[in-house]
């Protein structure tokens, strides 16, 4: 099991936009593989290929945390083809620790993508599965959740958070 270090805000990485997966071989498996141990280790639901430093177009989510086999999901070239509806729900991201914000999505997307051999697929989803299809396929778009803020919103968290990582620093230093 290899775990690969997750970037953190405001890491540049994260800002980037990823570009579309067109080999799919071993290298990919593996970092498929990765990012799930990744995932499980943090925990978390969801992790995009850019939080672990590979600009793809790549994601790996478990909405079951492990629980059921069947809700792993590899999605390669996401892409959101159909939204409905409005949700607002709390999240919280791997790049972005000890912070948690109400975001507005759709509450239900349709999902097409490639699978690990390249099959195109699509997906129905709705509840905690849409909201972190649209929070993954936003990494690869190197958009955070805190982007989606009101900037009164995020002008606060940038402050509250800069503040919290030079505590860290400081913690760390002594
Ligand atoms: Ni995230």
């Amino acid at each position: 099991m290899a775990l690969l270090e997750i970037l953190h805000y405001p890491e540049p990485l994260l800002k980037k936009t990823s570009v579309p997966v067109t080999v799919f071989d071993d290298e990919l498996r593996q970092l498929a593989k990765d990012m799930a141990d990744t995932m499980y280790d943090a925990p978390g639901v969801g992790l995009a290929a850019p939080q672990v430093g590979v600009l793809k177009r790549f994601i790996v989510m478990d909405c079951s945390t492990g629980e059921e086999p069947d809700d792993l999901i590899f999605a390669v070239n996401p892409e959101i083809v159909a939204r409905e509806g409005d949700a607002v729900e709390e999240e919280g991201c791997l790049s972005v620790p000890g912070f948690f914000a109400n975001i507005n999505r759709a509450a239900q997307v349709r999902m097409r993508y490639q699978d690990l051999a390249g099959n195109t697929l699509e997906r129905d989803a709705d509840g905690l599965l849409a909201i972190c299809i649209q929070h993954e396929i936003d990494h690869l778009d190197g958009v955070l959740f805190v982007d989606r803020l009101s900037p009164l919103k995020r002008s606060m968290f940038r402050k509250k958070y800069l503040k919290m990582l030079k505590e860290r620093e400081q913690a760390d230093a002594t």
